[in-house]
């Protein structure tokens, strides 16, 4: 297991660089899909957003997740790199994983547009576009400043 602890700065910044992207994709996709709910159904702008929606979600934000758990996991299994002792990283981890759950609900609110079913106002989507948000900021809080 040498070789992660001699990369683990290339590893640790591929983690950030895919962080980046996938927290990019997860803040863009509900503002997406409060410009959906103001569109006719069938319509030029509901079938140009539903192409948006399906290259934002298969081509950025489900391969940056990826590659954000490959190497996350690769700097946790990386000796020495992570304290357990101190509770931060298991407040990460829960962090990551209720940002993980949000992913699941954008593809699954993504199939409702995509089959022109969505029943929710641009007004739901305004408000749960804060969720990424809110998890991102307490996730950087935890790995950088390690309150606990
Ligand atoms: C997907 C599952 C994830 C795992 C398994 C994971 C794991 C880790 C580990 C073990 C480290 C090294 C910590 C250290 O050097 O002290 C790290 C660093 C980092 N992680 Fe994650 N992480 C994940 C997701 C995320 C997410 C979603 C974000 C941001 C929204 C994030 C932001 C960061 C940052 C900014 C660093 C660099 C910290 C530093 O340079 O000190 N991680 N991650």
């Amino acid at each position: 297991m040498g070789w992660l602890f001699e990369w683990h700065e290339w590893i640790e910044a591929l983690h950030v660089i895919s962080v980046i992207a996938w927290m990019a994709g997860m803040l863009y996709l509900p503002r997406l899909y409060v410009y959906h709910c103001d569109a006719a159904a069938g319509g030029e702008a509901s079938e140009m957003l539903k192409v948006m929606e399906r290259r934002l979600l298969r081509a950025i934000i489900n391969p940056a997740m990826l590659s954000a758990f490959l190497f996350g996991g690769l700097l946790l299994s990386t000796p020495g790199i992570v304290d357990w002792t101190a509770g931060w990283m298991y407040a990460k981890l829960a962090l990551v994983l209720a940002m993980t759950g949000f992913h699941g609900f954008l593809s699954r609110w993504r199939k409702d547009f995509l089959a022109d079913r969505n029943e929710k106002p641009a007004a739901f989507y305004r408000r749960v576009n804060e969720v990424p948000t809110v998890l991102m900021i307490g996730i950087v809080v935890l790995v950088i400043v390690k309150p606990f």
